[in-house]
C-alpha cells in the first residue's frame, strides 16, 4: 500500500483540483485499513470536479488484486481495470454487451457506480454479479439489487466496488466491431480537450448539449474554462483552469437552463 499527497489535477481527466492524501490499496487488508477514517473512492477521475482546496477525506485508489482480470473475460474483473481494455477484449473475442461503453475513459468501479454508457448500452446491462466492500467485508450483489438508473446507482452506503463478473452474449468480432463503429460515429462531435465528459444530465427526451447550444452559450469562457464550441455539454479546461472557474461556468448555464449536474463535485 502507498500513501502519498498528490494533486488531484493529475488524477482527473478535467485536470483541476488541489491535493489529497491518496491511499493506493492492493489487498483486502489495505482496504480495511484505508477505510478506518472518512474516505472517497477514486476511479479514473473522469467524472469529477475537485475543489482547488483539495479533498479533506482520504482518497482510495484501487491497485494490486483489485486491478486483476483475465483477458478472455471469464471470471472476476477487478474494479480498478480500465473499461476501454475490456471493450477491446470483448471485440476481439466476439462478445457483445460492452459496445455502448466504447470511448468511456472509466475504471470498472466508476462505470458501475455511474452506470456509464450511451444510448447503445450501459454498464448495468453487462453485469452478472458485483462484489462490494462495505461494513468491513465483501458482499456479492446481483445487478437488480443495485438500483441502476440513467447515470446512477444505489450502492450500499460507503460501498466500494471491488470486482465484477460480466455477462456478455456470444456474437462475432465483425458484428461487435460494427456496433463499436456506430458508437464511435455518435461521439464524433465530442471535443478532444481536457474534460470530464458531459457536465449535465440530459433532461428526459432531450439533450443538454442541444439546449446549451440553442441558448447561445457555446464558447462562453471564464478564465481558462470554456463551454466547448464542438459540443455544448462539454465544459473544457483550456489549460490551467481552476475548479472555481469550472464551477462559475456551471452556474452560468444553470442561471439560464434548469439542468442537473452529472459531474460529481468533491471538496
Ligand atoms: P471517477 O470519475 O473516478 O468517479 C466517479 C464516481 O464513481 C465517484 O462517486 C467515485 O467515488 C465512484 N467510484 C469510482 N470507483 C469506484 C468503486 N470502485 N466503487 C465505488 N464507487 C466508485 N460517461 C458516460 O456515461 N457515457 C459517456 O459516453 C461518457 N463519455 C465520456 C467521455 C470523456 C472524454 C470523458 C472524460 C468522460 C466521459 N464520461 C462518460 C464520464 C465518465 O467516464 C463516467 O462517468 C465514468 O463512469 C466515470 O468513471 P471513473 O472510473 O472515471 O470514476
Ligand atoms: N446537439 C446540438 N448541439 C450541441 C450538442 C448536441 O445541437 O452542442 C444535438 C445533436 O446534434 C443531437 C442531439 O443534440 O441531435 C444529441 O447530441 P449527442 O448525440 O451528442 O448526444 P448527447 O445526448 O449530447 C449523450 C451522452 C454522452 C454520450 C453520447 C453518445 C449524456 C448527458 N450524454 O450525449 O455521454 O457519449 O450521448 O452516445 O447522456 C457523458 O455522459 O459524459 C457523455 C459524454
Amino acid at each position: 500500500m502507498r500513501v502519498e499527497r498528490l494533486p488531484m489535477a493529475r488524477l482527473t481527466t478535467l485536470g483541476v483540483g488541489g491535493e489529497a492524501e491518496v491511499w493506493t490499496v492492493e489487498t483486502l487488508d489495505d482496504l480495511k485499513r484505508a477505510t478506518e477514517a472518512p474516505y472517497r473512492v477514486l476511479g479514473n477521475g473522469s467524472n469529477l470536479l475537485v475543489a482547488d482546496e483539495g479533498v479533506a477525506e482520504r482518497v482510495i485508489r484501487l491497485g494490486g488484486e483489485f486491478a486483476l482480470w483475465n483477458p478472455n473475460l471469464s471470471g472476476w474483473v477487478g474494479a480498478g481495470v480500465m473499461v476501454p481494455s475490456l471493450v477491446q477484449a470483448a471485440a476481439r473475442l466476439g462478445l457483445s454487451g460492452l459496445e455502448g461503453l466504447y470511448g468511456v475513459p472509466a475504471q470498472v468501479g466508476g462505470a458501475v457506480k455511474m452506470n456509464a454508457g450511451t444510448r447503445f448500452g450501459e454498464m448495468s446491462e453487462a453485469l452478472a454479479e458485483v462484489e462490494i466492500f462495505h461494513d468491513g467485508g465483501l458482499h456479492i450483489y446481483r445487478p437488480h439489487e443495485l438500483g441502476f438508473t440513467y447515470r446512477g446507482s444505489r450502492l450500499p452506503e460507503g460501498g466500494i466496488v471491488t470486482r465484477v463478473r460480466l455477462e456478455l452474449k456470444p456474437s462475432s468480432p465483425e458484428v461487435v466491431q460494427a456496433r463499436i463503429a456506430q458508437v464511435d460515429a455518435a461521439r464524433k462531435g465530442q471535443p478532444k480537450r481536457k474534460s470530464a465528459g458531459c457536465a449535465f444530465k440530459n433532461p428526459p427526451g432531450d439533450s443538454a448539449g442541444r439546449l446549451i447550444d440553442a441558448a447561445g452559450l457555446k464558447g462562453t469562457t471564464i478564465g481558462r474554462a470554456m463551454i466547448s464550441h464542438e459540443h455544448g455539454n462539454f465544459l473544457v479546461n483550456l489549460g490551467g483552469a481552476t475548479a472555481a472557474e469550472m464551477y462559475a461556468l456551471i452556474k452560468k448555464v444553470q442561471a439560464v437552463l434548469p439542468l442537473e449536474v452529472e459531474w460529481e463535485i468533491w471538496g
